[in-house]
């Protein structure tokens, strides 16, 4: 079989594997586990990731497991970072989840919000479902602060990427994968992780590339106005050619070179110029983002790049190893571009690495090598890579 007939089947295999389905009082669940053991409950943008692969085996199963978001959702439009259908959390991950207490059934912080864009992708229009637009208002209502249709975000786990050194300049001790996570996670939960009330407190906040990039995505796909210029404006740094992070309270914009600084690629409004700087500048220069599994998480120049994934007794993720949805959002934008054979090349590392190592969490950029937790859900979107559609995704 070639790699990319074994890439698909894999991808196929992994999501019926992780498939789960039950039922929590009235409510009626069915989701992807990002993987087995180590990830059983909802995670929210694991679940859109899946959605978007489940539509070319079993369209129903996208359906679904957006439904299961939906089902969740609180009356007010509030969808959490995770969703404990299945059980609650630990006493011990207390100290480090987003929960009011044990019992809870949601986190009270959000991830990245492409849950209108999955829509539009796996099961149809996100306007002819009220409660995708209600989860738009809750966010723009909640997390627009600076009133220019940008979110923000008061927790480095609630941009899905963890432990990414970008945070540290932000968060220092207290950001995710250090010592001092839990006084976050403590100071937030007084706070009720009201993002008004963190930045009258003294912040940080934090407006965040990847965030606002698939937020975007979301209007586009609800036929809002894009977010795209606001995120022109206010993140891409004219002189690195690089989208970079504003904290507030203070304005101040850290200049850690992560694959996130070219998450706006998968934007389709990207003014064209700056596509080609982000594309012709950093991700095919070797020096940066151009390694055999591309792109790594953190630019290869970066002090503190681990491609192999790290040591020690803490998981601490998004400082080196390559995922498979970065390599799918960055793609997408040079494909756009007209990069095709760049495009292939990428499309080839993480296609051959799944198809060696099967879907894992994420791979070293360097050889491909597989890392982190097996049959990993969301690497199923190597079958976009491996078998790409014919018209786009929005
Ligand atoms: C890790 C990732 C996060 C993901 C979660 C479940 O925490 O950093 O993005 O949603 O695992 O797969």
């Amino acid at each position: 079989m070639s790699e990319r007939g074994a890439a698909l089947a894999e991808a196929e295999r992994v999501l019926r594997q992780n498939w789960v389905v039950g039922r929590h009082g009235e409510l009626e669940f069915s989701y992807t586990e990002p993987s087995p053991h180590r990830y059983p409950w909802q995670w929210y943008w694991d679940s859109c990731f899946a959605a978007i692969v489940w539509r070319r085996f079993e369209p129903a199963r996208a359906r679904a497991e957006l439904e299961s978001l939906l089902a969740a959702q609180r009356r007010d439009g509030f969808v959490g970072h995770t969703i404990f259908w299945r059980s609650h959390v630990s006493l011990l991950r207390l100290l480090f989840y987003n929960v009011t207490s044990r019992k809870a059934f949601q986190t009270e912080t959000i991830q990245p919000p492409l849950l209108a864009w999955a829509w539009r992708v796996a099961v149809g229009d996100p306007r002819e479902e009220p409660r995708i637009g209600a989860h738009l208002d809750w966010l723009a209502a909640n997390r627009d602060l600076e009133g220019d249709g940008l979110l923000w975000i008061v927790q480095p786990d609630e941009s899905g990427l963890d432990a990414s050194p970008k945070f540290e300049p932000v968060w220092g001790r207290r950001a995710n994968g250090r010592i001092g996570f839990p006084l976050l996670v403590h100071r937030n939960r007084r706070l009720g992780w009201d993002a008004r009330r963190i930045r009258e407190a003294g912040g940080p906040v934090l407006c965040e590339a990847l965030v606002n990039t698939l937020w975007s995505l979301s209007l586009q796909a609800s036929g809002r106005p894009s977010a795209t210029p606001a995120l022109v404006e206010r993140l891409w740094d004219e002189r690195r050619g690089l989208f970079f992070d504003e904290v507030q309270p203070g304005g101040a914009q850290p200049d850690v070179v992560t694959w996130a600084a070219l998450a706006p690629l998968a934007l389709p409004d990207l003014p064209e110029e700056i596509g080609r700087r982000l594309v012709e500048e950093h991700l095919l220069n070797e020096g940066e983002f151009w390694t055999a599994v591309a792109p790594p998480s953190v630019a290869v120049g970066e002090r503190g790049y681990e491609p192999g994934g790290g040591h020690g007794p803490i998981r601490r993720y998004w400082r080196g190893p390559t995922w498979v949805n970065s390599a799918w959002l960055v793609w997408l934008g040079l494909r756009r571009l007209g990069y095709e054979q760049q495009a292939r090349q990428l499309a080839d590392g993480v296609v051959g690495a799944a198809a060696r190592e099967g879907l894992r969490e994420y791979y070293d950029p360097r050889d491909g090598k597989g890392l982190g937790a097996n049959d990993f859900a969301w690497s199923a979107l190597v079958a976009e890579l491996a078998d790409p559609p014919s018209a786009g995704y929005l």
